[in-house]
């Protein structure tokens, strides 16, 4: 039987959550898309990411990336989980979330960018957006985030959005094990005090 492009790939759909388009000075975070797996897999596919998130795996297959894609798009990640793309190529650069983590007892962010996308700006600029868009549409109270005590950029990009350090703990990682870990968290009023500034 002749297979049509359409039947062999299935067109894009969006996530179930309710996650509208955001639209930054550079960037647009849109909903991940299933045709998105071969790019994902191509800037995933790196060490230094892998063993400074919770959930990445290395090496970071296109079979990672088809699953961790059908599983936004069946709605297993309770919250919001971008596609970061470049507004004037729409190149995707990395992704950002805000996920319902029980670890966290609420919202978590979440983010990552392909190596060659670093040092640009581009990882704050994605996270207040989300955090924006997670304070102005729910009744979150606080947002928190987490880093690896040995990881120093993603320290910087959560102090740049308003972060207050809460304390220090340890997760499990896919990549490298339990590791020790810094705890954050943004409340409304001090995000609000921000805005007004
Ligand atoms: C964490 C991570 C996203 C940070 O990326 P990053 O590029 O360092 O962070 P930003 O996008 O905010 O860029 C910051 C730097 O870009 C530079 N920059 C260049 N142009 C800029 C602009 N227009 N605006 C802001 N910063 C700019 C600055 O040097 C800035 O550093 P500074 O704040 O010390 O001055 C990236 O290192 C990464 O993906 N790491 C692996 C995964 C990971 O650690 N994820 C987080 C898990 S908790």
């Amino acid at each position: 039987m002749i297979q049509t492009a359409q039947q062999a790939y299935p067109a894009p759909r969006d996530l179930s959550y309710d996650t509208p388009v955001l639209v930054t000075e550079r960037l647009v975070l849109r909903p991940p898309h299933a045709d998105d797996a071969v790019d994902l897999a191509a800037i995933a596919n790196n060490r230094q990411i892998a063993e400074m998130t919770s959930r990445m795996p290395f090496p970071y297959n296109l079979s990672d990336a088809h699953s961790f894609l059908e599983g936004c798009l069946a709605g297993e990640h309770e919250g919001y989980i971008y596609a970061i793309t470049l507004a004037d190529t729409g190149h995707l650069i990395g992704f950002a979330g805000l996920e319902l983590r029980e670890r966290s007892g609420g919202f978590e962010l979440g983010f990552w960018l392909g190596e060659p996308h670093w040092g640009s700006g581009y990882a704050t600029e994605a996270a207040s957006a989300l955090i924006d868009q997670a304070f102005r549409s729910t009744d979150a109270e606080r947002i928190h985030a987490v880093c690896r005590t040995v990881n120093a950029r993603s320290r910087n990009v959560i102090a740049k959005c308003g972060f207050a350090f809460i304390g220090l703990d340890e997760i499990d990682t896919i990549a490298a094990g339990r590791v020790p870990v810094e705890r954050y968290s943004l409340d409304r009023a001090a995000w609000l005090t921000r805005k007004e500034r």
